[in-house]
């Protein structure tokens, strides 16, 4: 090793305990690092941070690509970039295989390029399994962290560009709630807002309790504080963040009820829509309900995942509701918001579904009348207690009754979209359409998407719309004036 190195090396034993002092040196480390490389390059350094998964990965994407443009590097989509993080899923096994797939590709891009270093962290990264294989088989990978201990990505970042070794590190459990990291934005006028992190809700076939780890909650104050200042740079849009939103708040030193969490979000000036993502229905209280009837700013929009409709499946998935309780929320929700728009998860082939168990979930299907529905093909998890119920379901069968499924899902979203066709309705701008340039796409409040003609001048704006043709699952319409 070269005396510089060494001499990084030893400046590492020098870097400040106490956060956020010690993220703060090791940005400044890093971006030294990435800046030397560029001078040897000739060029600047560019990273690809790809998104496998929900919601929580892509805002924690975000965070890893403000860090990598705050130390020096220019961001890109491009995977033969010099530094490429894939950011895991493991929720079904179909997510899990993708990755070990690409890493082969990625492989060849490294062998040309000697400035290239490979980084993977998220869900999947929580398993151990994963990270032997890895280990064993995938030397080749520079960086390796999880789900818990993103915030020390500049330090993990650091020690990888001086390392020749594989770099791993995975916590348990998360240790701390670290604020203010940088972030960069996938959309200037719209973003995701941490509100909780983990999962208490062991739902007997979601592999997502054990690589998230226990709930906790944010405290308002620093939620609030993120969101006035998302509202001062632009933002209109929020979504609150968190897989039981409905259980906010209950463990905090002074809890606080989700539903009053949105009224305050509510009043920050400039904030214009307000979603949430995901609530629970064994937790989804009258009082949540009333806040859809009180602001418009929460947009007529609820996911309430259903999961199925058997009562004797949803207490074997551990849901704590049974189905007749899941219809008397969906029936309290419409007396208060009769036009709100509806939406779920759906998993077909659990261990031991029947062909009755399977008309329940149509039955239900048929009665709420769901805007749009994820369908799933049940995969088994190593680790949930639905991996070793009996009864595991044959594929040909699963896959029977998912067709049936999606096809009773998709006739009706497309005749509950029709409810609109003809009305002029605000639309979010998002971006320019990428089949037709003339057109630009947004969303409705309730979230469906529309293609109007337009330039890019409107991305960002809410604008009225008419809605002239319902294409199904979206909506052609034309600007008002
Ligand atoms: N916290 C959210 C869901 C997060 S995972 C909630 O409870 O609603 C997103 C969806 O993936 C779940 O709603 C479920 O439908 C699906 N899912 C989770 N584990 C699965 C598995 N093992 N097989 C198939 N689908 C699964
Ligand atoms: Fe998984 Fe259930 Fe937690 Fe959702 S609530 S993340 S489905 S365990
Ligand atoms: Fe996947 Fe992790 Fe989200 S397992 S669905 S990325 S919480």
């Amino acid at each position: 090793m070269r005396r510089e190195e060494n001499k990084e090396m030893d400046d590492l034993y020098t870097a400040p305990s106490s956060e956020p002092e010690r993220t703060t040196f090791f940005m400044e480390m890093a971006r030294q690092l990435v800046e030397d490389l560029a001078g040897k390059k000739g060029s600047p350094l560019t990273c690809c941070v790809v998104t496998f998964g929900c919601q929580m990965n892509a805002r924690d994407s975000e965070k890893i690509r403000g860090i990598l443009t705050e130390i020096g590097f220019l961001d890109t989509k491009n995977e033969e970039a010099d530094f490429v993080l894939y950011n895991t899923c493991t929720v079904r096994e179909n997510a899990n295989n993708k990755v070990y797939g690409r890493l082969g590709v990625l492989r060849g891009y490294q062998k040309k390029n000697p400035f290239m270093r490979i980084a993977l962290c998220g869900c999947m990264m929580q398993e151990a399994h994963v990270v032997e294989k890895l280990q064993e088989s995938y030397s080749f990978v520079n960086l390796i962290f999880g789900t818990h201990n993103l915030y020390r990505f500049p330090e993990l970042f650091t020690k990888m560009l001086l390392s020749d070794r594989m770099v791993v590190e995975i916590l348990p459990e998360r240790e701390r709630i670290v604020e203010d990291l940088p972030s960069k934005r996938t959309y200037p006028f719209k973003s995701g807002v941490n509100i909780m992190f983990g999962c208490n809700n062991f739902c007997s076939y979601c592999i997502v309790p054990y690589v998230r780890g226990r709930e906790v909650s944010r405290e308002p104050k620093e939620i609030l504080r993120e969101i006035e200042t998302l509202a001062a740079d632009g933002v209109k849009e929020v979504m609150l963040l968190g897989q039981n939103v409905n259980s906010y708040g209950k463990n905090l030193d002074r809890p606080v009820m989700f539903a009053n969490l949105l009224r305050e979000v509510a009043k920050v000036e400039g904030i214009a829509r307000i979603r949430f993502m995901t609530s629970h229905p064994k937790d989804l209280s009258e009082d949540l309900m009333d806040v859809f009837a009180e602001t418009e700013k929460l947009c007529p929009h609820l996911h309430l995942p259903l999961q199925s409709g058997s009562s004797r499946l949803l207490e074997k998935m551990n849901r704590h509701y049974d189905k007749a309780h899941y219809l008397s929320l969906v029936q309290k929700l419409r007396e208060r918001k009769p036009d709100i728009s509806l939406t779920t998860d759906i998993i077909v082939g659990f261990p031991g579904e029947t062909e009755e168990d399977f008309l329940e979930t149509l039955d239900v299907v048929e009665q709420v009348r769901y805007d749009s529905a994820f369908t799933f093909l049940y995969s088994k998890r190593n680790g949930t207690p639905a991996a070793s119920f009996p009864d595991q379901i044959e594929e040909p069968v699963a896959k029977e009754r998912f067709q049936r499924l999606l096809s009773a899902v998709q006739r009706i979203a497309a005749e509950r979209a029709e409810r609109f066709a003809g009305k002029t309705l605000p639309v979010l701008v998002e971006e320019q359409n990428q089949q037709d340039p003339s057109l630009v796409t947004g969303r409705l409040a309730n979230n469906a998407v529309v293609h109007f003609p337009g330039d890019v001048s409107l991305i960002g704006q809410i604008v009225p719309v008419k809605l002239d043709e319902c294409k199904g699952f979206y909506y052609v319409g034309s600007r008002t004036t």
